[in-house]
């Protein structure tokens, strides 16, 4: 019943997240989908279907509408974020820019942040640094939904 949903599109071999993107915009729901900035962090602009989206760098698409700026994560319901890995106390794996752990220092501690994985991605042990922002709970195609800490 989320009303606002910060969510990303995938690439390449990524669980493939664009059906659950226009299936909560087509219910209603406001998608907040991640522009990647020049410093690795998140600004945050409206999913308007899939005609808004355009090509963005390193292979992205993001959405074209007007940004909300890099805080705009902080009014989402919801955070579904990418992740290579995670363990069982929600210690993420990202791609090395730290994109995320920037974006999830915005989030508020009550608010649900989940990463989409393929089953054999929830590893035993992730390494972590100081400045990683755990997830709250992980979505696997054959597990489902799995509360993490
Ligand atoms: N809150 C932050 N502010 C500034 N830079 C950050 C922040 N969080 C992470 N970084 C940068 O991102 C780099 C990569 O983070 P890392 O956790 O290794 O990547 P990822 O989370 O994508 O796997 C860190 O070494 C750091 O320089
Ligand atoms: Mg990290």
């Amino acid at each position: 019943m989320a009303g606002t949903v910060a969510a990303y599109v995938s690439v390449g071999t990524e669980p493939d997240s664009r059906g659950l993107i226009f299936a909560l915009w087509k219910r209603g729901t406001y998608v907040l989908l991640p522009v990647l900035l020049p410093d690795g962090d998140l600004d945050w602009a409206s999913y308007e279907g899939p005609d808004s989206l355009v090509p963005g760098p390193r292979g992205l698409l993001q959405p074209g509408e007007q940004r909300r700026g890099v805080t705009a994560i902080t009014s989402a319901d919801l955070v579904i974020v990418p992740a290579l890995a995670v363990d069982p106390a929600g210690h993420r794996l990202g791609r090395g820019g730290g994109s995320y752990d920037r974006a999830l220092a915005r989030v508020g501690a009550a608010v649900l942040t989940i990463a989409l994985l393929y089953d054999d991605e929830l590893v035993r042990q992730v390494p972590t640094g100081e400045h990683d922002r755990p997830v709250r709970a992980v979505a696997r195609p054959g597990e489902g939904i799995s509360r993490l800490g």
